[in-house]
């Protein structure tokens, strides 16, 4: 019975977790025109986005950042869930001065999909 309940409860976290790649896939491609998740591969728009978790605010190599994203830094930021989500719900309020605008469209969900799957 407990192996059942057990079986039941890892069915679930796996669909949930498949639900929540869908809502990422989905959401990203909002973000794909300007940012790549690979480190030197696709879009030169904005900086790549693979290995955000604990990344210092605009260290993309070879990328050109805004000086709002040179002062972070030089300050030595780094993105973590809270700032990510500030971010992506006000970019200016994060870095002011940035080049990025808010990103449109997105609900709640998709953006708690985005930081969460970002900073994997
Ligand atoms: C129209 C182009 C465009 C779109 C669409 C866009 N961004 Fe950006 N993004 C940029 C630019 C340009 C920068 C660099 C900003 C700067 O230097 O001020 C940036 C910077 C960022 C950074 C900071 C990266 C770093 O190296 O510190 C993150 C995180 C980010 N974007 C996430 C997203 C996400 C997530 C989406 C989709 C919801 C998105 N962006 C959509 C253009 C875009």
């Amino acid at each position: 019975m407990r192996a059942a309940a057990a079986l039941a409860a890892l069915l679930c976290a796996s669909a949930a977790g498949a639900e929540d790649t869908a809502r990422f896939e989905a959401a990203f491609k909002s973000c794909r025109p300007c940012h790549s998740l690979t480190p030197g591969k696709g879009s030169t728009a904005g900086p790549h986005l693979g290995g955000l978790k604990e990344r210092v605010l605009g260290s993309a190599e070879g990328y050109d950042y805004s000086p709002g994203f040179q002062a972070a830094r030089r300050q030595g930021l780094r993105w973590d869930a809270q700032r990510l989500a500030a971010y992506l719900d006000d970019p200016d309020a994060v870095v002011p001065g940035g080049w990025m605008s808010r990103p449109g469209g997105l609900s709640a969900d998709d953006r708690a999909a985005l930081v969460d799957h970002l900073l994997r």
